[in-house]
């Protein structure tokens, strides 16, 4: 990290809007400050967006008779709130009087106003009791050091860092660790404890042994969280450069049990008569990296047709697929004294069980979860085709299932060879590139990709005089069968006297 000069923080603060926020407050006799993410970001030198201001009483006095006059328009967050509408005429601000804070949107921006507050929980919810408090008191409840630290917008300390936990020498050091007693930290408000994963994952940092302890000692407390909150962690970690860290500190605290008991299940060796399965759960992470590192370079971009809104959702789902690739493996293992452990249709019983996972786990149930599951289905398909014979027919039947997926679905299968037998390892990658180029040439040749019938049910309908009936599906299917076994080209022609004939087989006559 490098070391911010007290010129470095001027610089950064030296935006108008924060000069008019400081002079509004010292009008009104209030202390503020940014705090929280934006002054972390600041000193990791992190693109940051949302901008939390913290306002509080400078007089005591005015704190205590707050306290006792109720009224949520006196309180500080909003007092300058308000006054900044008065000033700022084409602002947007929102004020939310019942929350004690407000909102201000301008260019893209984001900056939130908030009373400093001292809070108790209550330990059956994330809501707090809150009270208006001083600065420190606001710093003490909040979750991380590095999340604590406060600077000054008021004219006469303007850019004064308040560091009471060292948040700085932390992001020096790289640690994470609550301010206070982490017991305290993560009962009041459990969902820090993925809050706590997912920094350490995002920023590569690591947990403080003692907050790490209290992850595992308050870890039951995550049945209180939302799913949707739990989720939005996950893709934060997710999207983290190594996103496998995330999975580790998860699984080593005892919050994955939790909250994926499925991908937990992955976990362990089993050794029979001398011989062992590979750890299916190191197997996966180490997939989930090799997928991270191919969609975090340059050269990953979105495809057209593509279902999602952006490059970044794109390469969420992709890396969804990579961790729930192997999730049907725990349900489909058997011991067979001749082969060994076998895994037989896990990729079956694995796309059987997405939907079941994402609608629990309040992820998408649409198209994104769909090609999940069939990047889950398909992954093993590649692999048995380059372990045997590359034929065209298998080659084109694979195109076919796995139409405009099919590039990401080779991503994903060259990511799953992990095998550390470098023979076998560079033979999977030799008949990996036959594939390719199969695919390619075929789709060329076969226009396999989107495929749509050459003739339709529709028409052998109409041609033989049919209403919807099992005859039509029967011919359907030997048409598809044969331009994917190569047995016809994919024409209208081919197509008709093949009809023709099988129809012949079926006793079924066209209409002169
Ligand atoms: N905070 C907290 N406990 C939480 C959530 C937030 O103490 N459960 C505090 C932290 O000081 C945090 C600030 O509120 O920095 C703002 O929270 P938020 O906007 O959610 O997070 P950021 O820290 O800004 O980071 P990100 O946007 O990546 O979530």
């Amino acid at each position: 990290m490098k070391k911010l000069t007290n010129e470095d923080i001027s610089n950064a603060l030296d935006h108008p809007v924060f000069r008019l926020i400081g002079d509004t407050a010292d009008e009104l006799d209030l202390e503020c400050y940014v705090i929280g993410g934006w002054v972390r970001d600041l000193f990791l030198q992190r693109p940051s967006k949302d901008i939390d201001i913290v306002v509080a009483f400078k007089d005591a006095s005015k704190r205590q008779q707050q306290d006792n006059d109720k009224t949520s328009g006196s309180r500080p967050g909003i007092m300058l709130a308000e006054a900044l509408k008065k000033k700022l005429k084409k602002a947007n601000i929102a004020i939310y009087k019942n929350f004690g804070t407000a909102q201000l949107k301008s260019k893209g921006v984001e900056i939130e106003f908030v009373g400093a507050r001292k809070e108790s929980y209550d330990r059956n919810s994330r809501k707090p009791v809150t009270e208006d408090g001083t600065l420190e008191e606001d710093q003490n409840r909040r979750d991380f050091t590095i999340n604590a630290m406060a600077l000054c917008l008021n004219a006469d300390h303007y850019g004064t860092l308040v560091d009471p936990f060292n948040g700085t020498r932390d992001l020096e050091d790289k640690i994470i660790a609550t301010p206070l007693d982490p017991d305290i930290t993560f009962s009041d408000d459990p969902l820090r404890m993925m809050r706590c994963v997912r920094f350490a994952t995002q920023l590569g940092f690591h947990i403080e042994d003692e907050t790490f302890d209290a992850l595992g000692r308050n870890k039951e407390r995550i049945k209180i969280i939302s799913q949707e909150r739990i989720a939005d962690e996950l893709n934060k970690i997710m999207l983290s450069p190594n996103p496998s860290k995330g999975f580790i500190e998860l699984d080593r605290c005892g919050l994955l049990e939790l909250i994926f008991p499925e991908l937990a299940a992955l976990q362990g060796v089993e050794t029979r008569n001398g011989r062992a399965h590979k750890d299916n759960f190191y197997h996966t992470l180490e997939v989930l990296e090799n997928v991270a590192k191919s969609t975090s370079d340059k050269e990953w971009t979105d495809r057209e047709n593509s279902p999602f809104e952006s490059v970044k959702d794109h390469t969420l789902w992709l890396r969804w697929a990579a961790l729930m690739h192997d999730i049907g493996k725990p349900k489909s293992k058997r011991w067979d004294p001749t082969l060994g452990w076998t895994f037989h249709n896990h990729n079956g019983i694995g796309q059987r069980m997405v939907p079941n996972i994402f609608r629990r786990m309040k992820l998408p149930m649409n198209e994104k979860m769909k090609y999940v599951q069939k990047l889950v289905d398909l992954h093993m398909r590649p692999i048995v085709i380059a372990d045997e014979e590359v034929t065209d027919s298998a080659v084109r039947r694979l195109l076919f299932e796995a139409g405009d997926d099919i590039d990401d679905l080779m991503l994903l299968c060259t990511a799953d060879i992990t095998s550390k037998n470098e023979q076998k390892k560079q033979r999977f990658i030799e008949n990996f590139k036959l594939v390719r180029q199969k695919l390619i040439d075929i789709e060329e040749k076969d226009r396999i990709r989107n495929f749509q019938p050459p003739i339709s049910g529709e028409e052998i309908m109409e041609l033989f005089d049919l209403k919807p009936c099992r005859e039509v599906g029967v011919l359907k299917s030997a048409i598809k069968d044969a331009i994917l076994d190569g047995n016809i080209p994919n024409d209208h022609d081919a197509a008709m006297s093949l009809l023709l004939k099988e129809a012949e087989k079926i006793g079924l006559k066209a209409k002169k």
